[in-house]
């Protein structure tokens, strides 16, 4: 049995070391209703850098000017990981990849096709000979611009082995360093694919001379089981994402991989390179700015995952922690909410502990954080590093243009329907004020909003919870809206919950209105496929 609390980032041999492939920023941001900005793509890749994940998967430039100049931000000034841009075969996609990530110091372009002949026949409408083609062109395309070149053959679980390899040996004739098989349907199970697996390195015995990835769906729920079967078959690099997002069921969990791989180390001998500390707060970041909320039972970073709720478990934990307990939740960062600020903290003390968790913030934005600081601290006796990392990730997000809250009044009674008044910036200028009643006075504050904004937007989603414990915590919000087919998430933070509502429903507009005019001024782009 191996130790469960050894430290988070152990030595290891170059062997045993699997890579982690972050794949939040581009499959993850797949998911319906999420759609990040610059700005918060940017925030999500330094703290995907601050946790130490190998690669970094950024985007997939060809399909949006947004998405490529998100791309080109974080190849410019994200330093550590590899920063890899997502291509099809086609001369523009390895172009714009290629042009969004070659001023990384590390860059990277990983060009996909598929070999499945449902896929062929059916989305792509050619042929296997053509599909060879295409490979060769890509990878030989990406291999003109850079070294490191990752090749995917796209629905390979539910392609013939024998074609699937034949594409693969091409690509490494031209020059592929990582290969990486999708799972890309969730189809597989674990011993298929390890036989799967085990079969392509009998076909293509020079897979054995570059990284073998995995990426595998979670339409089954067995993404973290196909993938580590993966590992056990000889992959080092795992594709992942954090919280598991990514389109449909989602993508093998970042998290749950990591810890797998570090708790049963000893067992396999194989560990990755990730900063455990930073795995809560790297998942916070992202269901905060996704506004995928994390369900509460959800393995590793779950508010549950560590809670131990009947008698006889409890019971054992305060004997001894590891009768009930194979991870420490300090490992996972969890439980390090030590108390930071108060009222009579100044700026410097706010710079100081923000500096302290990874934010530099100076000028107009320390000015703006510090006003929100005291705007809590005079609410909330202590200010701890959970309140201050959603204050920061509420407050300093660069605002999508679109409808910005001005103020609000609701008249709240349980004896009359409860009514609202809110003014609201919009974008095209100037500000509007609604009016209406609601069932409760956050659905009254919403539809005074839709009024002011003159929308018809339908709610879709609508979470709320509490940053930290106690009855004084600042309360955050996330809803999902749509408005004429088009959806957008938007969350918020303050110690009223109605404010908070609030200010997540005018985000939430404002998304859904970017991703619109998005979408109009994509017409004319070559349609992406989605992978
Ligand atoms: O699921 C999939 O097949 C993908 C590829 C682009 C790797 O996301
Ligand atoms: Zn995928």
């Amino acid at each position: 049995m191996s130790n469960s609390d050894s430290p988070p980032v152990p030595e290891r041999t170059e062997q045993a070391r699997v890579r982690i492939f972050d794949t939040t920023l581009r499959d993850g941001e797949q998911s319906p209703g999420i759609s990040l900005n610059r700005q918060e793509k940017l925030e999500i890749a330094h703290q995907l850098a601050r946790l130490g994940v190998d690669i970094i998967e950024a985007g997939f430039p060809i399909t949006s000017p947004g998405d490529f100049e998100a791309v080109q931000a974080i190849a410019r000034e994200v330093e550590g990981p590899v920063i890899c841009g997502l291509a099809r075969t086609s001369k523009q996609d390895v172009d714009a990849a290629w042009n969004a990530v070659r001023d990384s110091e590390r860059p990277c372009i990983h060009t996909f096709i598929s070999t499945s002949d449902i896929h062929i026949v059916h989305q792509l409408q050619t042929t296997r000979e053509d599909v060879k083609g295409q490979a060769r062109a890509a990878v030989a395309q990406a291999k003109q611009y850079l070294e490191d070149v990752e090749f995917s053959p796209m629905d390979a679980t539910r392609a013939e082995v024998e074609f699937t390899a034949e594409v693969i040996q091409i690509a490494l004739e031209e020059g592929a360093t990582t290969i990486n098989i999708p799972d890309t349907v969730g189809y597989t199970m674990p011993q298929e694919f390890t036989a799967f697996l085990g079969r392509l390195y009998e076909l293509v015995p020079d897979l054995r001379d570059v990284v073998l990835s995995v990426h595998c769906h979670d339409d089954l729920g067995l993404a973290v089981a196909n993938s580590f079967a993966g590992v056990l078959a000889g992959a080092r690099q795992v594709e992942c994402a954090v919280n598991g997002i990514g389109e449909r069921a989602g993508n093998a969990s970042l998290e749950e991989i990591v810890m797998l791989l570090r708790t049963r180390r000893a067992d396999i001998d194989m560990d990755t390179g990730v900063n455990s500390t930073e795995l809560a707060r790297t998942s916070r970041l992202v269901s905060r700015l996704t506004g995928y909320q994390v369900q509460p039972n959800k393995a590793i970073v779950g508010r549950n995952a560590f809670a131990h709720e009947s008698g006889i478990h409890q019971d054992g934990v305060l004997k001894e922690r590891s009768t009930y307990e194979i991870m420490d939740a300090t490992t996972v960062g969890l439980k390090s909410n030590s108390l930071v600020l108060g009222k009579h903290s100044g700026r410097h003390a706010l710079r100081d502990a923000l500096e302290e968790m990874g934010f530099q913030l100076d000028g107009q934005a320390l000015n703006t954080a510090f006003k929100r600081f005291k705007e809590i601290a005079d609410r909330k006796k202590q200010v701890t590093a959970m309140d201050l990392e959603a204050l920061v990730t509420d407050e300093l997000r660069e605002e999508i243009p679109g409808y910005a809250l001005e103020w609000f009044e609701v008249e709240a009674s349980s004896r009359r329907p409860p009514h609202a008044r809110v003014s609201v910036t919009l974008p095209e200028g100037g500000s509007a004020e609604g009016s209406f009643t609601g069932d409760g006075p956050i659905d009254a504050v919403f539809r005074a909003i839709n009024a002011a904004a003159s929308v018809e937007a339908q709610l879709d989603e609508f979470t709320i919870g509490a940053v930290t414990e106690g009855q004084d915590a600042l309360g955050e919000v996330s809803v999902v809206v749509e408005i004429d087919g088009m959806s957008g998430a938007g969350q918020g933070v303050s110690t009223d919950i109605i404010d908070a509502a609030a200010r997540a429903y005018v985000r939430a507009l404002s998304v859904a209105r970017a991703r619109a005019v998005a979408s109009a001024d994509a017409v004319g782009l070559p349609e992406p496929a989605g992978p």
